[in-house]
């Protein structure tokens, strides 16, 4: 038997989310400036490095594996490389393979998501207004995704939304998104602005709603209690009596969940980063392209890195300061 992935302080990794690629069609103002420059192809890892790498990670035990960007359904071909990974569902060995998603192009490939195994996906929709969508993804049209998401759903995949809360940009939406989510049957969490890569002129502190005050809208609107449940992740869940919505809220600035981690990362370039919110990182690439015909390097390398996984990450803005800035950008590691 193969040894499981534990880290330094126990946790077993049995999550992986793997970024296909650091480009995007859209370009949201939290993640994105206006004129990024991306990696050239020859530093991607082309889908038979891919396929290699998640096939190594799902021996040594993980179970749950989340496709991410950028803009995943941008990534020429990327279909091959989810029907191929179909194959670990067939045999047991991963339990889920899903996949975080702007929606742009969820109107055309939906059916073959469903088809590789793919069950749920994530979407990430910060308001229902035009305008506004315009406005915050800068090149994203709403229509688009609207579509996408009746697609997903058409196909048979549960949708869950994310949706980033911002000050002054969708705190009057709460409701009205709420309401669209509960009459589509979307599980809808919340995240906190974090503070990920240079993004030009917008101020992250001026962005910064905290899900304290999130939740405290909510009480407004609606009876609410609060769920012991947890899922592995790192959001946590209230519930709403009118509607019987289960809400999450994913709160790395007001609340640390790092103590439960079970997730490492893989950038396009085949870095493995250990937290989303520090530099430790490792190589992955050199091992897997110096032996294409032995994974026994690549999964010592892999072994070496999840020793090194820090106990949690350090973003805060108390005290009216950035804290814990990540120069890297959440299309690079993938969110
Ligand atoms: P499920 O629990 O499987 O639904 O997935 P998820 O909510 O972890 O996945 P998703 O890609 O939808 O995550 C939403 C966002 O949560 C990510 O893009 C990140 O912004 C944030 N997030 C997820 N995992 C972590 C984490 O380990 N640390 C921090 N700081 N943020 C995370
Ligand atoms: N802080 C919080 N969430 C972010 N996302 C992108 N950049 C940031 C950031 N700086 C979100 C997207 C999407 C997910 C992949 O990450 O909106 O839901
Ligand atoms: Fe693209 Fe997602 Fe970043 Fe928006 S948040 S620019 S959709 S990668």
């Amino acid at each position: 038997m193969t040894e499981q992935l534990v880290d330094p302080f126990q946790r077993a990794i049995s999550y992986l989310r793997v970024s296909v690629t650091d480009r995007c069609d859209f370009r949201c103002v939290y993640c994105m400036s206006e004129n990024m420059t991306f990696l050239p192809k020859k530093e991607l890892l082309t889908l038979e490095e891919l396929d290699r790498m998640c096939s190594t990670f799902i021996r040594l035990g993980v179970q749950k594996l989340r496709i991410t960007g950028g803009e995943p359904l941008v990534r020429r071909d990327i279909m091959t490389f989810f029907r191929s990974m179909g194959r670990h569902l067939e045999s047991g060995a991963l339990k889920e393979l899903t996949l975080t998603t702007n929606g742009s192009q969820l109107e055309r490939f939906a059916g073959d998501l469903a088809s590789a195994g793919v069950r749920r996906v994530n979407v990430s929709l910060d308001t229902l207004d035009d305008a506004k969508f315009a406005d915050i993804t800068r090149w994203g049209r709403l229509p688009q995704v609207l579509r996408g998401i009746d697609a997903a759903q058409k196909a048979g995949l549960r949708v869950k939304l994310n949706a980033v809360a911002l000050k002054g940009f969708n705190e009057n939406e709460l409701p009205k998104i709420t309401e669209w989510c509960a009459e589509r049957d979307m599980d809808l969490t919340w995240i906190e602005v974090m503070p990920m890569g240079d993004i030009g002129n917008e101020d992250r502190l001026d962005q910064y709603w905290s899900l304290k005050d999130v939740r405290a809208r909510y009480e407004e609107h609606y009876t609410v209690s609060d769920l012991a449940e947890r899922t592995g992740g790192p959001a946590r869940y209230i519930r709403l009596e009118e509607t019987k919505q289960k809400i999450g809220f994913i709160t790395p600035l007001s609340h640390n969940f790092c103590e439960s981690c079970n997730r490492v990362r893989i950038t396009c370039t085949g870095e493995i980063y250990l937290c989303l919110g520090q530099e430790d990182s490792a190589d992955l690439r050199a091992p897997l392209r110096a032996h294409p015909r032995d994974d026994g390097p690549l999964e010592d390398a892999i072994r070496g890195a999840i020793a090194l996984k820090p106990k949690g990450h350090d973003f805060d803005y108390s005290r009216q300061r950035l804290d814990g800035q990540m120069p890297r950008h959440m299309s690079h590691t993938g969110g």
